[in-house]
């Protein structure tokens, strides 16, 4: 990124913790000196313009830059294939390209916590319990308006239907080194996934079961992003950082509890304890601005952000099975030509909707 004096960078679901996070490191990692546009996404006007107030403050308060920061927002959810369509479209509208797109946004299908389950989990096996947690009850067989397993087009088929749509509409071609990250999860193993049920539906898990496609379909298609498109596609996660999306199921004291615990395995050892959404961002910020597959840092792996016992964050790169991947892109692009289909005649500005 270097050598670019402008950088356009769109953050789906800014507002949550890491996307917040992403976006404040950007301002403070591009150099000062350079134009930094970012591109706020939100399903509403209202957090749309909260996020952007917030990261204004940091800039004024914290950071000062020298060069021009400015935002836009766009109005997107990935439940929604319309909003999808006339996101893109608007996009080509006001800008010229986009250099970096961190796919952030997701969402689970929760219906609480299991909390006698919990309890056993984190006394046996503390360390487990908070980096495995199988005690988030979720809700099976929710689709969502479109006819679309909802967790599965929220956190995978929307965004990779976006990303297809971004490349028709030639919003990577004018970027010099245009970059795709996509988050996945620590929680994303095979045996999360059923290659019969790619939309999710039958599944108790389909949260860490979309992370699971996400790994796939990043390897499936980043070698012809890059030899088709100039177009380089990361697989990154987070680590485990606190989330806004659980904040509904927990009162002060299981939120702190779970903090405590949060700490303690960071303390024995686990290098997953990220906690603060900063040190979450670091292998998103790392992939975007740093990384260079001629330089060594190669696609086919998993990029992690992880600390050590003191939060001191490094990067903790590791293999990912890439068995299925050839019938998860399969899937997708007969999907994405249905969906092609059905839209062809559709143009929605989101923002008169
Ligand atoms: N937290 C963790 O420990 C952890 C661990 C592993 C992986 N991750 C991954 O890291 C990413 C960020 O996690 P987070 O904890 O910061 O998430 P979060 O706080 O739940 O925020 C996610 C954001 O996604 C947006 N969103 C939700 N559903 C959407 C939809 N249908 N369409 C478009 N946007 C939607 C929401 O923004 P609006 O409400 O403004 O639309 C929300 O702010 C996610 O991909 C998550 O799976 C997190």
């Amino acid at each position: 990124m270097e050598q670019m004096n402008h950088i356009t960078a769109l953050i789906t679901g800014t507002s949550g913790n890491l996307g917040t996070a992403i976006a404040k490191r950007l301002i403070k990692e591009v150099p000062h000196d350079k134009k930094l546009t970012i591109i706020v996404t939100s399903r509403t006007l209202a957090k749309a313009n909260e996020t952007i107030k917030q990261l204004v403050d940091y800039n004024n308060n914290e950071v000062k830059r020298s060069g021009i920061l400015d935002f836009d927002y766009s109005l997107l959810d990935f439940t929604d294939m319309v909003s999808i369509l006339s996101s893109v479209y608007e996009l080509q509208k006001n800008h010229k390209c986009v250099d970096i797109i961190y796919l952030n946004a997701a969402q689970g299908v929760y219906a609480g916590i299991d909390w006698i389950g919990a309890t056993i989990e984190c006394c046996s096996n503390p360390i487990k319990g908070v980096t495995y947690p199988t005690y988030k009850i979720q809700k099976v067989g929710v689709k969502s308006k479109d006819n679309l397993g909802l967790v599965f087009q929220a956190n995978v088929f929307g965004p990779y239907y976006f990303i297809h749509k971004l490349i028709e509409y030639k919003l990577f071609e004018k970027s010099d080194n245009p970059r795709i990250i996509w988050i996945s999860s620590v929680m994303s193993k095979p045996s999360y996934l059923s290659m019969n049920d790619l939309q999710l539906l039958n599944s108790n898990e389909s949260y860490e079961g979309s992370k699971r496609l996400i790994d796939l379909i990043h390897l499936a298609t980043y070698k012809d992003l890059l030899q088709k498109h100039n177009v380089k596609q990361y697989l990154t996660h987070p680590g485990i950082v606190t989330s806004f999306s659980f904040f509904q199921f927990l009162n002060p004291i299981t939120y702190y509890g779970m903090l405590f615990l949060f700490y303690i395995a960071r303390f024995l050892g686990s290098p997953w304890h990220n906690i603060h959404g900063w040190i979450g961002a670091n292998s998103q910020i790392f992939t975007s601005l740093y990384a260079d597959p001629l330089n060594g840092d190669i696609q086919s792996v998993k990029y992690g952000s992880a600390s050590h016992w003191n939060g001191k964050e490094y990067i903790k790169v590791d293999e990912v099975d890439d068995s299925g991947k050839a019938d998860v892109l399969k899937y997708f692009d007969e999907l994405t030509n249905e969906w092609d289909e059905k839209l062809k005649d559709q143009i929605v500005n989101t923002r008169t909707r």
